[in-house]
């Protein structure tokens, strides 16, 4: 069937813009996601809004429309990213409000204003009257007018907040407010690193099994064959009393910046990061179509003893497969979109899609590799340093893949464009079970 390029299992606008998720949550009985979302033009210009998301499952979702709107002269040109975070019966939600002002609003010491502003809600989508907590003028003196994206938790009784920043001298690094009442905040400390670009934005500082991680979205890296291939990168350093130790990228593949994670009610901590990135060099086929970009699939973290994340799709996804087959290593078989194949391998692979892309272990290098530029928009491939293969799982979306390597231990996501929703799968060196896939359910309440 001729692919329309809506997806079953990913969030994305009927029109417009999507990027960043936002003030992520479980509150009152379902998981909400906010998001970065321009109704106005696919390509992300005009007016930037929260849109709003809510599940009780994380597969039958509701489209509430959009909750936030840049309306007040403290957040005149965008409700930009921030947080979700949940006390008593009350959610608070914490964002950016940007606001250009006359000449050069990029030039790194005046021209932007970063308010840090705060919304109350007891329903998710009716909000309280917004109030400004951080002005330009609160963030320590060597930061640029570049300070964005608030994310809030509560530890030993006491609130913390993170801001991403970039100073005057270029360098990207955390802002480290506290408070005791979630209005006044207090500057604490300020985390940095060399040679790590010159703004950090989206900071996410969060706990798994006694592990402190803070993950960041640096912009100004150097790119390397394995490591931050892409324009902008994400990844998490592990903390050791404070210090910043290991960085690792989330991901590896062409598509992911942004993300963000909560806890759910069974203490998993779930990550979704926008299947998308700032200042692409390629045209997303959709955006003629009236809209561009998607989420990813929910994603669970846990830690290995070594302090590494893990990461893989909700078990709540395992729900939408259907007509489990057995596929072999010397298979081709046809299959429809979405699908799921789960594998153990020994060496060396090649998955192939039809003449769209390929999945490729060979010397200890994995590659996601395009084989035609109308399926990848121009692009080519990205690289992982995987030493041993051991096992791999793939969810081909009908516009995205996202391959699961090791457990979970290296991800790899980019956006693809088929021409139909009907794939000739040939596999070499997996052993395993190919799942067709159910899609999740989006009703529209705008
Ligand atoms: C990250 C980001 C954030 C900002 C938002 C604006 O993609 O640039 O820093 O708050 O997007 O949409």
């Amino acid at each position: 069937m001729k692919n329309d390029l809506r997806q079953k299992l990913h969030l994305e606008p009927k029109s417009g813009w999507i990027n960043d998720p936002n003030g992520l949550c479980y509150f009152k009985g379902e998981y909400h996601v906010y998001y970065q979302y321009s109704p106005d033009s696919p390509t992300g210009s005009g007016r930037k809004c929260w849109g709003h998301l809510k599940s009780p499952d994380l597969i039958s979702w509701r489209s509430m429309g959009i909750v936030l709107f840049p309306d007040t002269t403290d957040d005149k040109d965008g409700v930009y990213s921030g947080c979700g975070f949940v006390k008593d019966d009350t959610l608070y939600l914490f964002y950016t409000g940007n606001v250009k002002e006359e000449g050069d609003h990029d030039y790194v010491t005046s021209g932007r204003g970063a308010n840090v502003i705060l919304v109350t809600t007891k329903n998710g989508h009716d909000m309280s009257d917004k109030k400004v907590l951080l002005r330009n003028s609160d963030y320590p003196e060597e930061c640029s007018c570049h300070v964005r994206d608030p994310k809030v938790w509560e530890d030993n009784g006491r609130y913390h907040m993170v801001l991403g920043a970039r100073t005057l001298q270029d360098k990207g690094c955390v802002l480290h407010y506290v408070s005791d009442d979630l209005e006044n905040w207090t500057f604490l400390e300020k985390y940095t690193a060399d040679d790590m670009g010159y703004m950090w934005e989206c900071p996410d500082e969060f706990v798994i099994d006694g592990h402190r991680f803070l993950s960041i979205s640096p912009q100004g890296l150097v790119h390397g064959k394995y490591d931050n291939q892409n324009v902008y990168s994400s990844g998490y350093y592990r903390m050791e009393n404070g210090v910043l130790t290991d960085f690792t990228e989330w991901d590896k593949g062409f598509d992911f910046y942004a993300p963000q994670s909560f806890e759910a009610p069974d203490g998993r901590r779930i990550l979704f990061g926008w299947e998308g990135i700032g200042d692409i060099p390629y045209t997303n086929p959709t955006t003629e179509l009236g809209w561009q970009h998607c989420l990813t699939l929910p994603r669970e973290l846990t830690v290995t003893d070594y302090g590494k994340i893990l990461q893989n799709p909700v078990r709540e996804l395992d729900s939408l497969r259907k007509n489990a087959a057995p596929i072999n290593s010397g298979d081709t078989v046809k299959i429809d979109l979405p699908f799921d194949l789960a594998a153990k391998v020994a060496g060396d692979i090649k998955v192939r899609f039809d003449n769209i892309l390929q999945l490729l272990h060979q010397n200890g290098e994995f590659r996601l590799e395009f084989l035609s530029d109308s399926a990848s928009g121009g692009r080519d491939v990205r690289y992982a340093d995987i030493p041993e293969l051991r096992d791999i799982r793939i969810i081909a979306d009908k516009a995205s893949v996202e391959v699961y390597i090791n457990g979970g231990e290296t991800v790899m996501s980019a956006r693809m464009y088929p021409e139909d929703t009907e794939i000739t799968l040939s596999a070499e060196g997996v052993n395993g079970t190919l799942y067709e896939l159910d899609g999740i359910e989006v009703i529209s309440d705008e």
